[in-house]
């Protein structure tokens, strides 16, 4: 007889909600890089640290006891700070109470519009190359993932392909701009083509704009918060971890009209309930200088043109980089390998860790080209070319 003394242990299996999902390319690539000393400048994070001002500023929101639950949306004085600044930087005014929302980053921004949007059975247009949280989000909550290839080479949208991926269950397109892996950025004429398929339809737009302040050679940022007829159907998704240089606060914002951001808010009231609160009054204090996310294009900028420069002494040729602090690289003349192996090799033989541009698509297509991170202080970028050079 099997009773409670003698009875094995159970641990039930779980049927996997995401049977596909495995270790994310950009832990394997970090721990590699680990392993072999090499530099990394494969996942996108800086290695310099952030402004000492943001961290007197989270110090005295810590000392002076602002310890507790914030309300549910947010801090208001951040939400009110984010609301004046899309308003100055894009011309439209969103309500800090009700449409502006405090999330733990980016990624749970994305998740929690496409639970509180997407019902079983609906499609969302993803396009590719697209960061690796969008898929899992979609099949979480049901839906099914509708795959459009940016176009090969320019990574431009195409808007021929994704008039024919639009039917009648389509429920959500997701837009990155400037865009993760191909660091392009899209035109205000996109913007209007985009507009402009979407009129007839109930189609919402997720606009993951985490790389807003990362727009190069004077071209501005074409937020859909520009545009009074994208931003009526858009939750627009930002992230304080890119502009501020602190990816592991994980803090974001989401703003969205009125009812978009109450659906937004009872998704995110059970899944997190509230953003760490110290951080938030800090941000919304550092906020109040605007100099550092406007100068944050001539930062980058700078940096991006130390690696191209250094590039070209490398038989990697460097693709156009318009925004995010990324470089991505065709390596068709130093390698035949695959995307993956090349990086890995190029890891463990050269010393420097990149990101394959194939992990970015659902079908793993080969393009021999590979991603590097440039938010990295000068002597790493300098160390990595160094590096590449012996390619
Ligand atoms: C395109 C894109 N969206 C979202 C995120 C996630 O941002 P967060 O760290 O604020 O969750 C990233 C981070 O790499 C990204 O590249």
């Amino acid at each position: 007889m099997t009773t409670e003394a003698n009875a094995p242990l159970r641990t039930p299996v779980a049927a996997s909600r995401l049977p596909a999902v495995g270790t994310t390319i950009f832990t394997v690539m970090s721990a590699l890089a680990q392993e072999h000393r090499a530099v990394n400048l494969g996942q996108g994070f800086p290695d310099f640290d952030c402004d000492p001002r943001l961290l007197s500023a989270t110090e005295q929101a810590l000392r002076s006891g602002l310890n507790q639950y914030p309300p549910m949306a947010g801090v208001p004085a951040l939400r009110e700070a984010v609301a004046a600044k899309i308003e100055a930087l894009y011309g439209h005014a969103y309500d800090a109470g009700g449409e502006i929302t405090i999330t733990a980053g980016a990624t749970q921004a994305i998740l929690s519009a496409i639970l509180a949007i997407v019902h079983p059975g609906d499609e969302v247009i993803v396009l590719e190359p697209a960061y690796d949280s969008y898929e899992p989000g979609i099949v979480l909550a049901g839906g099914t993932p509708v795959h459009v290839a940016l176009q090969p080479g320019s990574f431009r949208p195409d808007f021929d392909r994704i008039a024919a991926a639009l039917t009648t269950r389509t429920r959500a397109i997701l837009v990155n701009t400037p865009h993760n892996p191909s660091a392009t950025v899209w035109s205000a004429a996109e913007m209007q083509r985009l507009a402009d398929l979407l009129r007839p339809t109930d189609v919402f737009v997720i606009a993951d704009e985490v790389y807003e302040h990362m727009v190069y050679d004077g071209a501005r940022h074409e937020s859909v918060a520009r545009h009074p007829e994208l931003a009526a159907r858009s939750f627009v998704v930002s992230s304080f971890g890119k502009t501020y240089h602190v990816t592991g606060w994980k803090v974001g914002t989401v703003a969205a009209p009125a009812p978009l951001t109450a659906e937004f808010r009872k998704v995110h009231q059970f899944n997190v309930f509230t953003v760490n609160t110290p951080m938030q009054h800090a941000l919304a204090a550092y906020m109040a200088d605007p100099r550092p996310y406007l100068e944050l294009p001539d930062f980058y900028q700078r940096k991006r043109d130390l690696f191209r420069a250094g590039l070209e002494a490398t038989r990697l040729k460097p693709l156009p980089s318009a925004g995010t602090y990324f470089q991505c690289v065709d390596y068709s003349a130093a390698s035949e390998l695959s995307e993956v192996d090349f990086c890995q090799w190029l890891t463990r033989e050269i010393g420097v860790a990149a990101i394959p541009l194939s992990v970015f698509y659902r079908d793993g297509r080969e393009q021999r080209i590979a991603r590097f991170c440039f938010a990295k202080q000068d002597a790493t970028l300098r160390l990595a070319l160094e590096r590449l050079a012996r390619l």
